[in-house]
């Protein structure tokens, strides 16, 4: 079976993968970790269509039948100029607003989500599509992806930020957060600690997962796994050894060449 390609600005895009193995361990997979020009926070939207474009072109050079954008950050800013170019199909990342929405039961939610992501209207018509009568604050959280690019996910400077990000939405009465970027579900143990009980989480990977699921026919052996490689346009070292603690075992990481 061809593989599916799945990218990040970093390492962040290992939380979707670890779901949709999880879902589908028999698709073989691609990751590519944009980790060179990491993070996509700062970029403006054409900076972040031109590595998407890099991206996807070294993915369909090494056969991806399909592709997970597996990033809020470069979906929000790449993936309808990505469905525009290409004839594969492109999954992408949405924020959990709408299940915030119907979680919620102080009609406040946070969501939590990378400069980027909010600065363009594609997150804001979403928020305005579902809030309903909820009311929505967005929380951009510059240095949350580093720390987790750096392996720190529970350390006092990441505590500090995400006590910093996370305390005013709760202080303005939101019980549900929403972690807007892919990076964040590795953060979740520290976040939860610090946001307290009766705050929940949320995130997309599971249903990413299923929609990637959904988009291809299972194999009929079920003990079949599909083979992962890595690639990173960083340090592959570097990739490899934080990448393979997210990961939870040891990953070989290769340099994606990049076109001339
Ligand atoms: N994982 C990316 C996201 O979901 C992080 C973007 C960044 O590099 O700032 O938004």
């Amino acid at each position: 079976m061809a593989p599916i390609g799945v990218f990040d600005s970093g390492l962040g895009g290992l939380s979707v993968l670890r779901e949709i193995v999880a879902k589908r361990p028999d698709l073989p997979a691609i990751y590519v970790a944009d980790s060179g020009h990491c993070p996509y926070g700062a970029k403006s939207a054409d900076q972040i269509i031109e590595r998407a474009t890099a991206i996807t072109d070294f993915l369909l050079g090494q056969g991806a039948q399909l592709i997970v954008v597996a990033c809020n950050t470069a979906t929000i800013a790449a993936v309808e100029y990505l469905r525009a170019n290409y004839s594969v199909p492109f999954v992408g990342m949405e924020p959990a607003v709408k299940p915030a929405v119907a979680a919620t039961r102080t009609g406040v939610i946070g969501v939590l989500a990378t400069g980027a992501a909010l600065a363009g209207d594609k997150l804001h018509r979403l928020i305005d599509r579902h809030r309903g009568e909820v009311r929505v604050i967005t929380q951009p959280c510059p240095g949350l992806v580093e720390q987790v690019e750096r392996g720190d996910l529970d350390g006092p400077e990441t505590r500090a930020l995400l006590t910093r990000y996370a305390e005013p939405l709760i202080a303005a009465g939101a019980d549900t957060l929403v972690l807007g970027c892919t990076h964040y579900p590795f953060l979740r143990a520290a976040l939860a600690e610090i946001a307290g009980p009766g705050i929940t989480l949320l995130d997309t990977g599971e249903a990413v997962a299923r929609r990637v699921a959904s988009l291809l026919p299972a194999v009929p052996t079920a003990d079949v796994r599909g083979p992962l490689r890595w690639y990173s346009t960083g340090d592959p070292a570097a990739t490899a050894a934080v990448g393979g603690r997210l990961w939870g075992q040891a990953i070989k990481v290769d340099a994606m060449p990049e076109a001339p």
